[in-house]
């Protein structure tokens, strides 16, 4: 039976994890009597987030170790908004610990620590749920409306991108206390696939029915960060010149089980506006994100007016194929985070914990979307190797059950929920 009320516990609160929390705090039966950050100012600022708010009538306690969080508190669940390292260590101990995670994005360290991950959830039987924002995004529930609907025939071929210029966010990260830069610094690889990769393995299944079998990847030379230093803070600033590891642009191709194919884009370090390019092409057309990511352009043969000619995603198609949650607009706060999808994955997350079930993005998603990361540095090392992709699922990709029908279900639309 659904819980009415659940215990969450907050852990890494600078940008992020603070305005996380507080659109968390606004859901119907979440309350965060526990919050934590190593830096003191960003544990008091939580706590003060939670006082903050008029349902607030519980005490909350900071902690600046999460460990001790996690023995003295009394959880449902943790949110953990901490530092690219160490995400997967802390959603282990938290599940040790007895609670569900939600755990912000980032790519993994290595492949043996996305098995611990995996093993610890089904050991513990306590979710990992990666807080891929981008699967609720609204121009990809609509494109996988469609491609359910089968108008793009068979896929064939995706890409997408992290696109961002984050030069100075990189750079910054002494000043800032920000996680990014030891990063860049040090590893050359596609350091933050799952904006991306999450909506386009959730296209074609994988982990259930679908797998990933190998992927290949390549980074160009490291010149934009050297250049934004001199431009910004001087030659004399002691990271101008720095030898970076990571290439300005990282290319990566994934082949799945099932012959698709997708290419992935890691480009944060050279001047250019925001894109994820999400692109899905089939049998009997194709969706191409436009330059400003929430419209795109569209080809569907016999259904697109002239034969060769984009026509505008938006303008013809959004409406018709929205997504059922992003027509119920009495629920759903489309104003707040990244035009609503902060707010529809954090209610996809509450809602598991209240339910204590498997959350639309479980464990097996998490380790495999991750794990890309440390396979994409393992191919870069040895000049674009074909890497293996394993398998978390121990071979029962090809015949798992169907996922948990909700409202925020990934997997299919579940239309009963949209009565
Ligand atoms: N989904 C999205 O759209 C989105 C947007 C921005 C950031 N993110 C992700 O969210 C995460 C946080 O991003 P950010 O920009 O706030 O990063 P940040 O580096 O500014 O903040 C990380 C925070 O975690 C704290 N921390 C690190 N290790 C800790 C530990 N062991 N115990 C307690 N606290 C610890 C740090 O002190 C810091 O305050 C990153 O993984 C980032 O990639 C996601």
């Amino acid at each position: 039976m659904k819980k009415e009320v659940c215990k969450i516990g907050c852990i890494g609160l600078s940008g992020r994890g603070s305005s996380m929390m507080s659109l968390l705090l606004d859901l119907p039966g979440v309350t965060v009597p526990a919050v934590c950050d190593k830096v003191p100012e960003r544990m008091e600022k939580g706590i003060e987030i939670v006082k903050g708010k008029e349902n607030c009538d519980y005490e909350v306690r900071g902690y600046l170790d999460y460990r001790e969080m996690l023995e003295k508190e009394d959880l449902d669940a943790v949110f953990i908004a901490t530092t690219w390292i160490t995400h997967i260590p802390i959603a282990i101990d938290a599940m040790r610990a007895g609670c569900h995670v939600g755990m912000e994005v980032g790519g993994a360290n290595n492949i043996q620590e996305c098995f611990d991950l995996v093993r610890t959830s089904e050991e513990t039987g306590r979710f990992c749920m990666l807080m891929e924002n981008c699967c609720y995004d609204r121009k990809e529930m609509a494109v996988f409306n469609m491609v359910k609907q089968g108008l793009f025939g068979e896929v064939v071929h995706m890409e997408g991108g992290y696109r961002h210029d984050l030069r100075d966010e990189i750079v910054l990260g002494r000043e800032n206390i920000h996680g990014r830069l030891r990063n860049f610094m040090n590893r050359d690889g596609e350091l933050y696939p799952t904006h991306e990769i999450g909506p386009l393995a959730k296209l074609v299944g994988i982990n259930r029915g679908n797998r990933f079998v190998s992927l290949v990847s390549m980074s160009s030379k490291s010149r934009g960060l050297n250049e934004w230093i001199k431009n910004n803070k001087g030659e004399d600033y002691d990271l101008y010149g720095y030898d970076w590891a990571c290439g300005d642009v990282t290319t990566t191709i994934l082949r799945c089980a099932n012959g698709e194919t997708i290419s992935i884009h890691h480009d944060c370090c050279l001047p250019r506006p925001y894109s994820r390019e999400y692109t899905v092409q089939g049998t009997k057309g194709v969706f191409r994100e436009a330059p400003d990511d929430t419209n795109g352009v569209i080809y569907l043969e016999g259904i697109s007016e002239t034969p060769h000619k984009w026509e505008d995603f938006n303008e013809k198609y959004r409406a018709r194929y929205d997504h059922p949650l992003w027509k119920d607009d009495g629920t759903v706060n489309f104003t707040a985070g990244h035009g609503g999808m902060d707010y529809l994955i954090l209610a996809a997350f509450a809602d598991s914990v209240l339910s204590d079930a498997e959350p639309p993005i479980d464990v097996y998603d998490t380790a495999t979307w991750m794990a890309i990361t440390a396979l994409s540095e393992q191919s870069v090392a040895m000049g674009g190797s074909v890497v293996p992709f394993p398998d978390f699922t121990n071979g029962r990709w090809i015949d798992r059950e169907p996922s948990r029908r909700s409202p925020y279900c990934l997997d299919e639309i579940c239309d009963e929920f949209f009565q």
